[in-house]
């Protein structure tokens, strides 16, 4: 098992991610961030502690991923210890990924009214059990953890931080808001300075990276090794690539851009079977966000609304091949 975190901070210095997202980050959207290339790693969407532990088919399932994709962390959630543990072996067993992180960012009250994602920055001692018992079936495989500045205190990183790394934790990925302020204000790229000088282990910086050239900007700022992007690869997966090459959107012609969206249709049918044309409009509606592809293409409006009514990968295949090709350079 390589050491995904030594191999790229060695080779690179820094690391660039795609960070985990639920109902986002599938086999089909890893493979078209890796298909165009420039991120280090890929975090998959969080799975379920106790639907592994229950054999929940559909949920490991979630866990497959082909080579093309690796190195891949899966993420887990939960806040049972041994439950967290089993888990892990579960997917490694199954999927053997470069590494397991623990969410310990997630907001949102179906989560953390169990005491699992963001809700373990409260209970310091479960998350030092959840760590231990996780480590101890690991082995090798690098453990991280994603974590928010704290739930309503946003220095509560300052004596979590040490605490987890205590127990043991390789990698560290610290999202700058807090728990209670969900998606709201802007994440707090200074407090994430003051965790890297914290830290003893690597640590990646998270929050409003919307685009490219903000990648060089995060990372002086805070110093950390390295940043995980969320939102800005949405509708965007060659993000990593024109960070790598300092670019813009505008580099990326509209013949690739609508090459990869029929990939990535294809793709995403592949895993879900045709009726998954449903979720990919999602992915659809980001991609021609306004302030994304959609920003340059006449009467966007109305392509937008048959996009997200679209039910076969042949009838998006048909209204892009309508769209008119006048423009090639976004
Ligand atoms: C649709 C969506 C789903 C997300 N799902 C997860 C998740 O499963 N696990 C996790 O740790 N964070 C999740 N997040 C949080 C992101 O990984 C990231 O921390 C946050 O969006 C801030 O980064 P950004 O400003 O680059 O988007 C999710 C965010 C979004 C927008």
């Amino acid at each position: 098992m390589t050491m995904w975190i030594n191999d790229i901070l060695e080779k690179k210095q820094k690391i660039l991610a795609l960070s985990p997202m639920a109902d986002m980050t599938d086999s089909a959207f890893c493979q078209i961030v890796r298909k165009i290339g420039g991120a280090d790693i890929v975090f998959r969407e969080m799975v379920s502690s106790e639907a592994l532990i229950r054999d929940s088919k559909k949920t490991l399932g979630m866990t497959d991923f082909v080579e093309a994709e690796r190195p891949i962390v899966q993420q887990i959630f939960g806040a049972d210890p041994m439950i967290m543990a089993r888990s892990a072996e579960i997917v490694m067993q199954h999927a053997r990924p470069e590494g397991i992180d623990i969410n310990m960012g997630c907001p949102v009250y179906k989560i953390t009214s169990n005491f699992n994602g963001c809700a373990l920055m409260r209970e310091p001692d479960r998350a030092v059990q959840i760590i231990r018992e996780m480590k101890r079936v690991l082995g090798d495989t690098p453990l991280s953890v994603k974590i928010r500045l704290g739930w309503s205190d946003p220095d509560d990183f300052k004596t979590f931080i040490p605490v987890i790394e205590d127990a043991g934790v390789d990698l560290i990925t610290i999202h700058g808001r807090t728990k209670a302020q969900g998606y709201s204000g802007v994440s707090d790229w200074e407090r994430i300075k003051q965790a890297k000088e914290i830290a003893r282990v690597p640590l990646l910086a998270n929050g409003d990276v919307h685009e490219p050239y903000q990648v060089a900007e995060i990372l002086e700022q805070t110093k950390a090794d390295g940043v995980l992007i969320a939102r800005g690869a949405l509708g965007n997966p060659w993000f990593f690539r024109l960070a790598l090459e300092q670019g813009g959107a505008e580099d990326i012609s509209r013949e690739e851009r609508f090459e990869i969206i029929k990939k990535h249709a294809h793709l995403h049918v592949a895993q879900y079977g045709e009726r998954g044309m449903m979720s990919f409009r999602k992915h659809l509606s980001w991609y021609f966000k306004t302030n994304k592809l959609g920003r340059d293409i006449p009467g966007i409006k109305d392509i937008r609304a048959r996009l997200v009514r679209v039910s076969s990968v042949l009838e998006l295949e048909e209204v892009l091949d309508k769209i008119d090709v006048g423009i090639s350079k976004l």
